[in-house]
């Protein structure tokens, strides 16, 4: 018979096994506004790939690990900003498909498209993303969700 705790052991081996091979992802890193090449269409010679697993979590996320890679397009007073990185919460793309990106259209002149991916590193250097859906009536939370992963 098993010493109590072995199974608990085992499962906490499997739970981290899962976990960091989940993670294993590198992304772009960079924005616009520092790197014009972090734009679109992205010139990724001079710009950073960041394994995902060397970052930590963020204070406000404690023991939220960044397991997918983002990249968002913005449009603010009629100037366009992108940024990629690893990202932390949610599902690579819409439901899963990762040709999809959440959109939003706000006042004062804002436009937003927010793509996840997971399916391979550097998932987050594709400058056209087809047939994006307008989500509006999320489109409020995903706001308050963004400003709560921060950039
Ligand atoms: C950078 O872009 C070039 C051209 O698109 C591509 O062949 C290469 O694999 C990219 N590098 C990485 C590290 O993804």
């Amino acid at each position: 018979m098993a010493a109590p705790g072995t199974h608990n052991v085992m499962l906490l081996f499997v739970f981290f096994g899962a976990l960091s091979c989940a993670m294993a992802i590198k992304c772009w890193d960079c924005r616009s506004d520092s790197d014009p090449k972090c734009a679109d269409p992205f010139d990724n010679s001079t710009v950073p790939i960041t394994d995902c697993r060397t970052l930590g979590s963020l204070d406000h996320l404690p023991g939220v690990r960044p397991t997918m890679c983002r990249k968002i397009r913005q449009k603010v007073n009629g100037e366009w900003r992108y940024f990629r990185s690893c990202a932390y919460m949610g599902e690579p793309g819409i439901q899963g498909d990762e040709r999809f990106c959440l959109m939003r259209t706000g006042t004062y002149n804002i436009f937003m498209e927010y793509c996840t991916c997971n399916s391979k590193d550097g998932c987050n250097s594709a400058s056209s993303i087809k047939g994006s859906l307008l989500i509006g009536l999320i489109s409020t939370c995903l706001w308050g969700f963004v400003h709560f992963v921060g950039f």
